[in-house]
């Protein structure tokens, strides 16, 4: 092999592994609508015009359409108060045709996003952020889990990476990442740290990673010095300075002496919005299930 050919190799292609996710869902789409007579269907919430979330959100319903998954938005105003927003939501929790629901974060600072998030059915609730899906997934019960430390997870899957005693560290403790990949690889028998801005020294720590996942949004945070050879690196940080995006790592030194690495962009992005559409696919299937069970009981 070229020393090019070697050194591609060690990139994670995001993409190409988003892909192969979506034709299996796509499949079951197909499935799921013959079966039952209409698609999955996912309803994004949005409170404002945020260009970013506006951006994300666009992403995710086209991703939708590639698979074969209906999908529908509510874009509430920026001023939208509590009860508007939660009357949205308890209408998306009592239809039937709906099962997936994605409330688009951050919220306006207004509004109360615990309150927000808590109130979609834990059953619908995609993300994996309602508190009873973030408590199941600490007790080992990995129902609907959040979306990137499931692509995160699904990743080291699909490259074979045996979890059981590896030493991984995260940097970030968000709700959103850190918290539940470190609840992730825990049920998986990974040695787990979690550092976070309040960690007196980040390299100590990196240093010992086999694994190690950087989500804290700070461009070049992670640099060669600061990991040993073999590493594992998932790269979560997309920071934009002008019209490009740049991860929490360096990519160029580090890929040096990784022996897998995410790039930026391309890397745990496709993954994540992959995983949402599984989850959609997951959820419609349960909420079938249960219906046949109740017909089947009358
Ligand atoms: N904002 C940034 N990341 C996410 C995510 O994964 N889900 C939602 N709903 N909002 C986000």
């Amino acid at each position: 092999m070229s020393d090019d050919a070697e050194a591609v190799s060690n990139i994670i292609d995001g993409r190409a592994l988003a892909k192969k996710i979506e034709e299996r869902v796509k499949e079951r789409a197909g499935a799921f609508l013959k079966d039952v007579g209409s698609p999955p269907r996912l309803a994004t919430v949005m409170v404002g015009e945020d260009p970013a979330s506006q951006m994300y959100v666009r992403m995710k319903h086209r991703a939708c359409e590639r698979v074969g998954i209906a999908s529908e938005n509510a874009n509430l105003p920026a001023d939208a108060g509590m009860e508007g927003a939660l009357d949205v939501i308890r209408a998306l929790n009592s239809r039937s045709d709906v099962h997936g629901i994605l409330v688009q974060l951050p919220l306006p600072p207004h509004l109360n996003e615990r309150i927000v998030v808590g109130t979609v059915d834990p059953s619908k609730d995609v993300d994996g952020f309602h508190p009873m899906n973030m408590g199941n997934l600490l007790i080992g019960r990995e129902r609907l889990v959040p979306c990137t430390p499931h692509g995160i997870i699904a990743a080291l899957d699909e490259y074979g990476v045996e979890l059981e005693g590896i030493n991984a560290v995260i940097v970030g403790h968000s709700n959103v990442v850190g918290k539940p990949l470190a609840g992730m690889l825990l049920n998986r028998n990974a040695t787990v740290t979690v550092c976070h801005v309040y960690t007196k020294d980040l390299k100590v720590h990196t240093l010992c990673a086999d694994l190690l996942v950087v989500a804290a949004g700070v461009k070049g945070l992670v640099k060669a010095d600061m990991v040993k050879d073999g590493v594992i690196v998932f790269d979560v940080g997309i920071n934009t300075v002008g019209d490009k995006i740049y991860g929490d790592v360096e990519f160029d030194e580090v890929r040096e002496k990784a022996r897998l690495i995410t790039p930026v962009p391309g890397g745990v992005g496709p993954m994540t919005i992959a995983m949402l559409l599984q989850h959609t696919l997951d959820a419609a299937r349960a909420a079938e299930a249960i219906r046949r069970c109740h017909d089947g009981n009358k």
